[in-house]
């Protein structure tokens, strides 16, 4: 397997040669691409030496080069480019070909990994932020960049994940090829709204994120998504069914419409337990009404496809402000799961609104696995290979028996 690991202009290209070792250790060749900026940081023949192979950096350095970056990206089997600043995600972002790695990236078919570094200020720019949302939309594999002491002297996001975090992206790109095909997921994200009257509603704080994730996630392993989702602000993930809902009892029976057809359900949705037992149909007037508001409770969607179900695999969320460990056991026991997902949401720091969460997972099978606090991307990656392990072993147990 051939990789080409681009390499751009900041402080963190050194790493790129602890990457480009640990890349030849899984076993990979690695085809080294630096831009010019990149050659202020570490020398080509650092990068040479330890990959055997002419580092390729300039359009014209000859005349037969020109074409040298198709028959490059032909030759591989993915691009990495760590550490990419913020100039190279606008130029893959926007398909600006004015150098050998970014004409190089409009000629690559193969999927993308990409590992930003750059201040603090410059990752969190709208304009940045646009460019990394276009190319996930495109199905590009962003490993985000970690917290801590910059070049700059700033502390904050925007250091390059550590090298073996981008192996470790690298790994799945390969392994996870496909590891859902012909797998229908459901998976449902977001708050849901119950209205009041027609400007009023009782909802949460819940961004969609996590589900959003789960589903681009799923689609990138080759599932048939159907994302069932509140309002969210989030773009809708490439290749994935979105079927756009309101209240719970219209997240109810998307659910249970599509539930029949699905083979894993992911219940990431922060479903409302109560909603108004009457709507007004004009807005309330102070005058007209006691300042006290009737609830009736909603349908416990995951507790109903819990007795419902068949040879579908069960997962879902426990937000907590408690012992989530407890809390989350007696729920995946309650609501006949097979898998729980715990979280305290009592912090600010993560969970609903963040990009990060911190969450423990406990499955059918007793087994508990505590996640260090991750980016939400990386909680997805590591929950569907629990979900496709685990629904496995349930499978071949079955068989068995
Ligand atoms: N859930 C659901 N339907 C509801 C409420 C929750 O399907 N009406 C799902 C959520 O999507 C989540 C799981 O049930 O996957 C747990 O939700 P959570 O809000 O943590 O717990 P509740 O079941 O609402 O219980 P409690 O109010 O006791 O926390």
């Amino acid at each position: 397997m051939k990789i080409i690991l681009g390499v751009t202009g900041c402080i963190g290209a050194y790493k790129s040669a602890v990457l480009l070792r640990l890349l030849q250790r899984e076993g990979f060749e690695v085809l080294p691409v630096m831009t010019r900026a990149a050659q202020q940081f570490i020398t080509p023949l650092t990068l040479e030496k330890l990959s055997g192979h002419k580092v390729v950096s300039d359009l014209f350095s000859d005349h037969t080069v020109q074409i040298e970056h198709i028959a490059l990206a032909r030759q591989s089997d993915l691009l990495v480019v760590a550490p990419a600043t913020a100039n190279i995600l606008a130029k893959f972002a926007q398909g600006i070909a004015d150098d050998f790695l970014s004409t190089l990236y409009l000629s690559t078919t193969t999927p993308v990994i990409i590992a930003p570094a750059m201040n603090v200020e410059m990752l969190h720019h709208p304009a940045t932020q646009e460019n990394l949302k276009t190319l996930k939309q495109r199905g590009t594999v962003i490993v985000e960049p970690g917290s801590g002491y910059l070049a700059c002297g700033e502390e904050g996001e925007g250091r390059l994940a550590e090298p073996e975090r981008i192996l470790e992206a690298v790994l799945n790109t390969f392994t996870r090829k496909k590891s859902l095909l012909n797998k229908r997921v459901l998976i449902t994200a977001g708050p849901t709204i119950e209205a009041l009257d027609p400007v009023r509603f009782i909802s949460n704080r819940s961004s969609g994120k996590m589900g959003y994730a789960l589903a681009h996630e799923a689609h990138l392993r080759g599932a048939q998504v159907v994302l069932i989702s509140g309002p969210t602000h989030l773009e809708p993930p490439e290749g994935v069914k979105l079927v756009g809902v309101r209240s719970a009892s219209e997240m109810a029976k998307a659910v249970f419409h599509h539930f029949p057809d699905s083979d894993v359900v992911v219940m990431a949705a922060a479903v409302s337990d109560f909603t108004p037992a009457s709507v007004f149909s004009e807005k309330l007037k102070k005058e007209d009404v006691e300042p006290v508001i009737q609830l009736e409770k909603t349908v416990d969607i995951l507790k109903e496809l819990g007795q419902r179900k068949e040879w579908q695999f069960l997962v879902g969320f426990a937000a907590e402000s408690g012992p989530v460990r407890e809390k989350a056991r007696k729920k995946l026991k309650e609501k006949g799961l097979d898998l729980i997902v715990g979280n305290d949401i009592s912090r600010d720091d993560q969970g609903f609104q963040s990009d990060s969460n911190q969450v423990i997972l406990i499955d059918c099978e007793g087994k508990e696995e505590e996640l260090p606090r991750l980016p939400k991307t990386d909680i997805a990656g590591i929950l569907w290979d629990r979900i496709q392990n685990l629904e496995s072993r349930i499978q071949k147990n079955a068989l068995r028996s």
